[in-house]
């Protein structure tokens, strides 16, 4: 059975509802020499700030139990670099949607960023990373208070006409009211989740096993995390288009997060163990679509039975 995987979310028309998760997969122009980028739904790069980051000095990474636990904080090449050096991969592709990830230490540098990329050819959004949990200022601060989730929104909102996603973070009590906050301030959209703040020890150091101690954990072990998430925004604010990440290895994974609500997904940390994992799972959704007698993938979104 032929199944049609096209998907919106409002304004944006995706080829396929699977995207890659911002800092999982460079400036997208890394995997095209492994995998087929053009036959991604959306690509969602990197973090991008005012100034380029170094980020945080090694060890940055730690394998945990079904997860990963990351303090990269913000490396990036800064938006004017970025503007110069990847957008002109990022522009010559036409499958995927191109959404740049914009992280700022106060409002004014969101606002400063997406002004500065708004009249840039080739890109149509922003995801608005609020959620970051490796950054001394700024960052995470805004997607754990309602009020200043509302402020940043709008205050971007009105610079830009373009596709506008703020990425919520998990590190809050009342997702609902955060969700609620970024939709009044202007949001087309909302992915989430970002990365759990965790962390993990070295017992026979007595160390922590990152530089920061504390750092993102993803894989897996926060899937169970992410659905609820997702299942509770999506029945809080059922017209907003809803993008669900946090642990996806497979299709099943992304079905389930459709099931509870997402119209779209990302694939982040999976691509790590293998970076076909995008792609593979745009063809095995469509197998799991035709396994469920659904002719358009876009028919599993909410239909979880509960
Ligand atoms: C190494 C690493 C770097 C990340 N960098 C960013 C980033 O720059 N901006 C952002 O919004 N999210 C970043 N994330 C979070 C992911 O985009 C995603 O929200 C999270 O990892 C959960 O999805 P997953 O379990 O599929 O990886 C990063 C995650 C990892 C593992």
């Amino acid at each position: 059975m032929a199944v049609a995987l096209r998907t919106n979310l409002g304004k944006l028309v995706l080829q396929n509802p699977v995207m890659v998760a911002s800092g999982t997969f460079g400036y997208g122009q890394e995997y095209a020499r492994l995998i087929d980028v053009n036959r991604l739904g959306a690509i969602i790069t990197k973090s991008i700030t005012l100034k380029p980051r170094a980020g945080n000095p090694p060890p940055r990474i730690w394998e945990t139990a079904a997860g990963m636990l990351n303090a990269i904080g913000l490396q990036n090449v800064g938006v004017e670099a970025f503007i110069r050096e990847k957008m002109p991969f990022l522009r010559s592709l036409k499958g995927p949607k191109i959404l740049v990830n914009l992280a700022g230490e106060s409002v004014a540098e969101y606002v400063e960023l997406a002004r500065r990329l708004d009249g840039v050819e080739g890109i149509d959004g922003f995801e608005l990373n609020i959620s970051c949990p490796n950054c001394d200022r700024g960052g995470m601060e805004f997607g754990v208070d309602p009020a200043l989730t509302r402020q940043v929104v709008r205050r971007v909102r009105r610079v830009t006409t373009r596709f506008l996603m703020p990425k919520l973070s998990p590190n809050v009590t009342d997702i609902v009211a955060i969700a609620k906050a970024a939709v009044d301030g202007g949001a087309d959209a909302l992915s989430l989740i970002n990365t759990i703040v965790a962390m993990a020890v070295d017992a026979r150091r007595r160390t922590p096993r990152i530089s920061t101690v504390k750092g993102g954990l993803s894989g897996p072990a926060i899937k169970p995390i992410a659905l609820r998430m997702v299942w509770q925004v999506s029945r809080a604010l059922p017209q907003v288009p809803l993008v669900g990440l946090g642990g996806i290895m497979t299709a099943t994974d992304a079905a389930e997060f459709l099931l509870c609500g997402a119209r779209a997904v990302q694939v982040g940390t999976a691509s790590y163990v293998d970076p076909t994992t995008s792609v593979r799972i745009v063809d095995e959704l469509a197998a799991y679509a035709a396994q469920q007698k659904v002719k358009q993938v876009s028919r599993l979104v909410g239909a979880l039975q509960s």
